[in-house]
């Protein structure tokens, strides 16, 4: 598999790559809501995009975007409370739901039945995203040491998955978790992937020089669409 979508800018420092984030979205939402009226954006889980929650209420951001048109939604999720520290969604709404005057907020309902909550979502998914295949302008991913993003883990039968959504139970602190599928993120017209730390370095280099398609996040090529990956200095170590 060729990676046709996938551009690699190289940041700096983890700032950086939050304020490069920033900049994509707001090209990204500026563009959605002149032709479209609403920006689709699936935010991803982990500690990275604090950084870019963080970054989009200083006075450089909170006045550009056209936050009332945003719908937001969860490239994935773990099976907690919506209050529980490990939960994506409280992340974002701590550091940016609670702040900006978001449009809509579409949380995976984490505390009920993980297979109802997949289900719920990809109903929400369907009535949301328009007529046709459900198309997100801007999904938000990042990447962990073993190269799986979102949700999706090496191996996973999920990988294979032609739904939108799969429930899944993985070999991590919290155990069962909601994801999207490649069928879906291969639609989005933009991914974003945000890449930070030494511990990252040499799953980019497999992904980026070796093209190692067995690895979830290489497996993301959204082309037509375009597939974005932000690094900062420690992660680009073994591509610079
Ligand atoms: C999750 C994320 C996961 C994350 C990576 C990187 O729910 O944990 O979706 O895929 O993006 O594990 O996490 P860090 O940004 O914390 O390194």
């Amino acid at each position: 598999m060729t990676a046709d979508s996938r551009q690699i800018v190289f940041c700096e420092t983890p700032d950086d790559v939050a304020d490069a984030a920033a900049d994509l979205i707001f090209e990204s939402q500026t563009e959605a809501v002149a032709e479209r009226g609403v920006f689709r954006v699936a935010l991803s889980g982990g500690t990275t995009p604090g950084l870019l929650f963080a970054r989009l209420t200083t006075e450089e951001w909170r006045d550009e975007m056209a936050w009332e048109n945003w719908e937001v939604f969860w490239s994935d999720e773990r099976c907690v409370p919506p209050d529980s520290p490990d939960s994506n969604f409280a992340i974002a709404k701590r550091l940016l739901l609670d702040r900006m005057p978001i449009g809509e907020v579409f949380r995976i309902r984490g505390e009920i039945d993980p297979r109802e909550a997949a289900a719920e979502y990809a109903r929400t998914l369907r009535a949301r995203l328009d007529p046709g295949p459900p198309v997100f302008d801007v999904i938000l991913l990042g990447m962990g040491a073993d190269g799986h993003t979102a949700s999706l883990f090496p191996g996973q039968p999920a990988l294979e998955s032609a739904s939108l959504i799969e429930a899944v139970e993985v070999d991590q602190p919290v155990r069962h978790r909601i994801t999207f599928t490649l069928n879906l993120i291969n639609r989005a017209r933009r991914v974003i992937f945000l890449v930070c730390g030494e511990a990252k370095a040499q799953r980019v280099h497999e992904i980026i020089h070796e093209n190692r398609v067995q690895l979830p996040a290489a497996r993301v090529d959204p082309a037509p669409g375009e597939c974005l990956w932000l690094l900062d200095h420690a992660a680009a170590r073994k591509i610079r």
